[in-house]
């Protein structure tokens, strides 16, 4: 992302318009707190397979802030937040209050110390990376974790892995054109080796459905009260929900070949 001109994803939301919302502030806009494509149980999979309890903790990328509260629940030693949109810093620094720091940093340069931390959480923010920015900011958290400690993600896969180049263009285009973000999901096999490639191991891989627009995900997220009012705002505002549709139409045009995954990838004991 460019240092001197802000990007979509750098302006303060008041000043941004519906129509080219990146799709994450779009639905934090209209109340959508759980932005992650396998909902909040894959997070909390994630959480479990990571063994934050008394680890000192990273969170890439906490956007909303709602993980934040999900990892602070672990009893961790220590928790910092690395986020480069000031609005997201500003609210999840709300949520960590006094139990943790929230710093305004691109993810590929954290400022943390080497080997400083046990665990490195990041959803939904690697797969709308440029494939260079993935490595770069892979290879910051394997410089930041201690030997032994894991770097959790939860991200968007393409199915199956034989899926032509032609095929995953027209999927990332899609995607692209409906939720604004250049989004670049990877098939099980790509997320294994750009991992392995910084030099970690990989521990656990799991899956879930990707069904951030499905209503009983919806409500499985953010409970009946806050579903309702998602709703009601989806309905009230003609572009928004122009947007809206025209995600979960891309959604569910590729539901086959989309899944949410967890990957826990582990620096070696020795490096
Ligand atoms: C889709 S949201 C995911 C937020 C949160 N992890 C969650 O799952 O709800 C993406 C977030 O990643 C942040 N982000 C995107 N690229 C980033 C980067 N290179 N460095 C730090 N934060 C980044 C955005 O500012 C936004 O808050």
């Amino acid at each position: 992302m460019s240092e001197t001109a802000p990007s979509r994803d750098r302006l303060p939301l008041a000043e941004r318009k519906v129509e080219d919302l990146p799709g994450h502030w779009l639905l934090a806009h209209l109340g959508k707190r759980v932005l992650r494509p396998g909902g909040r149980a894959l997070t909390e999979q994630l959480l479990d397979d990571a063994h934050l309890t008394d680890a000192d903790v990273l969170e890439i990328a906490p956007g909303l802030g709602k993980t934040a509260t999900s990892i602070l629940e672990r009893n961790p030693r220590s928790y910092v937040g690395v986020e480069a949109d000031a609005d997201a810093v500003s609210l999840t620094q709300q949520v960590v209050g006094s139990r943790g720091r929230v710093v305004t940093a691109d993810a590929d340069s954290t400022g943390l110390d080497d080997a400083s931390v046990d665990a490195a959480i990041g959803e939904a923010m690697l797969t709308m990376q440029s494939e260079r920015h993935k490595a770069d900011i892979i290879a910051e958290a394997f410089r930041v974790l201690r030997p032994g400690g894991r770097y959790a993600i939860h991200e968007l896969a393409l199915n199956p892995d034989t899926l032509s180049d032609d095929q995953k263009t027209e999927i990332r285009k899609s995607l692209a054109r409906s939720i604004k973000v250049n989004a670049r999901p990877l098939t099980e096999a790509e997320w294994r080796t750009v991992l392995t490639d910084a030099g970690f191991e990989i521990e656990t891989v799991r899956f879930a459905p990707m069904a951030l627009l499905q209503p009983r995900r919806v409500i499985a997220d953010e409970g009946v009260g806050r579903t309702l009012r998602f709703v009601a705002n989806v309905i009230r505002q003609p572009a928004a929900r122009k947007r809206v549709l025209g995600m979960r139409k891309t959604f569910t045009t590729y539901r086959d070949n989309l899944a949410a995954i967890e990957v826990i990838a582990r620096k070696p004991a020795d490096r």
